[in-house]
């Protein structure tokens, strides 16, 4: 197994700008231009930078909720952007973001219950009622 967890080479993202009548694209928004880092198994990585300087979208790519423009991202060794959707799928259990704003990771809609047990459902962990167990552990019930 590589020591490190992830590596991210030459990572880019740009937007395009589109504008007018015809969405003609005016140019590029060079949201992440070209970084490089690696985190090692069991380190804690800390990304630092002023508001709109790339550190969400760098999250966002990283698990391709975004596609990169430019980069090659390896979780424990595979390029994540080599993986086709069912092997992601399989890969996002082990990859995750915590959302800060809390109405991107607590829907109002639902209740907690159901934000708990989604994940599982969406990874095909347990069965209902091992699903129930683990919501009210997780709970503190
Ligand atoms: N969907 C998008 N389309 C066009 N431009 C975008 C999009 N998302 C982000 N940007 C731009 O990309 C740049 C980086 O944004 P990003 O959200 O990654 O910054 P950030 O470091 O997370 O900022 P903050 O600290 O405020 O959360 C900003 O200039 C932002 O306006
Ligand atoms: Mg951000």
């Amino acid at each position: 197994m590589s020591e490190n967890l992830l590596e991210v080479k030459g990572l880019k993202k740009y937007y395009p700008i589109k504008k007018g009548f015809l969405n003609k694209t005016q140019g590029f928004v060079k949201a992440v231009d070209d970084i490089s880092f690696a985190v090692r198994r069991g380190e804690t990585f800390g990304l630092v930078g002023e508001s709109g300087c790339g550190k969400s979208t760098t999250g966002r790519s990283l698990l391709r909720l975004i596609e990169p423009t430019a980069g090659e991202i390896l979780f424990e060794g595979q390029d994540i952007r080599k993986l086709s959707m069912e092997e992601l799928r399989k890969r996002r259990r082990d990859m995750q973001i915590v959302f800060q704003d809390p109405f991107s990771s607590l829907d109002p809609r639902n209740t907690v219950e159901r934000i708990l047990e989604e994940p599982m459902i969406v990874h095909g962990v347990g069965d209902a009622k091992e699903r129930k167990a683990a919501v009210l552990r997780l709970a503190g019930g």
